[in-house]
């Protein structure tokens, strides 16, 4: 638990990855949705307890939640645009008990700083990162069968949470288990993860063409219209937000 947090507080559950598209955004909406979808509001009028919130100034977390229609979002949004305080304040609300926070995928990096410093550096960006990792329970760090995110997650890991002892989970992402059917890719990821000794969730979240339409059609996973796909993508994100649970 984070030196700030005391029981009662919400848990605080980041996405966090320096590398662009790899995932975050459709990670945190997806597990806000099936962690709201599992902790409704005890009465139709009170606040959801489960929350996304959206650091990023680009916004995809507040696009896509305001596509759903309000009576089909399971979880309340909040885009704090980078303003600082609004994510502590949410941890200390009592009508809350879980926030996924979504970040920006790129984080300022100083080419010629070394190799101990802190790579987050200053600035607003910064400053707004820096609060929700004090706050964060558990750091969810998505890895793609794209060579180009596994240095970013390694990166991620090593300079960013470890230093300030951030508990993480790997989250193995975008697995094209269609053409992987003998797990090769799966299992190379994996080993990845064991061979640095981190943490990773057992169930991949495959790649599935819906996830990706699914902002622009207003949908998060737990509405898909029926199908074996939507099975499938649902199977992965409710396994994976069990991990979560067990985790934190
Ligand atoms: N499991 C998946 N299956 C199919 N498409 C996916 C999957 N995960 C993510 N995508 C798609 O990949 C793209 C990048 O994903 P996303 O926006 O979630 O990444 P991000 O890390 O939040 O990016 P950024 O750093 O730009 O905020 C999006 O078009 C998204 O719909
Ligand atoms: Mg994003």
């Amino acid at each position: 638990m984070p030196p700030t947090q005391n029981p009662d507080d919400a848990k605080v559950i980041a996405t966090i990855q320096q590398k662009g598209g790899s995932g975050k955004s459709t990670i945190t909406v997806n597990l806000a949705a099936v962690s709201g979808q599992n902790n409704p509001p005890a009465k139709a009028d009170d606040p959801c307890p489960v929350v996304a919130a959206g650091i990023d100034r680009q916004g995809s977390l507040e696009d896509w939640s305001a596509r759903v229609p309000e009576d089909r979002l399971p979880f309340d949004y909040v885009v704090t645009k980078g303003r600082l305080g609004e994510i502590p304040d949410l941890v200390k609300d009592p009508d809350v008990s879980r926030i996924f926070v979504d970040t920006p995928g790129f984080m300022e990096t100083d080419p010629d700083a070394p190799m101990d410093a802190d790579p987050l550096g200053s600035g607003p960006a910064a400053k707004a990162m820096e609060e929700v990792l004090e706050h964060t329970n558990l750091a969810l760090v998505p890895l793609t069968q794209e060579w180009l995110t596994h240095r970013p997650a390694e990166f991620t890991i090593e300079r960013v949470l470890k230093p300030r002892g951030v508990r993480f989970l790997v989250v193995i992402n975008m697995w094209d288990s269609g053409s992987d059917r003998e797990h090769k890719e799966l299992n190379r990821l994996r080993k990845w993860c064991t061979d640095r000794g981190y943490p990773f969730a057992s169930q991949a979240i495959r790649r599935y063409k819906i996830h990706s339409k699914a902002p622009e059609d207003g949908l998060t996973v737990i509405q898909y219209p029926e199908s074996g796909t939507a099975l499938r993508a649902r199977e992965d994100f409710y396994k994976l937000a069990l991990a979560v649970e067990q985790a934190i």
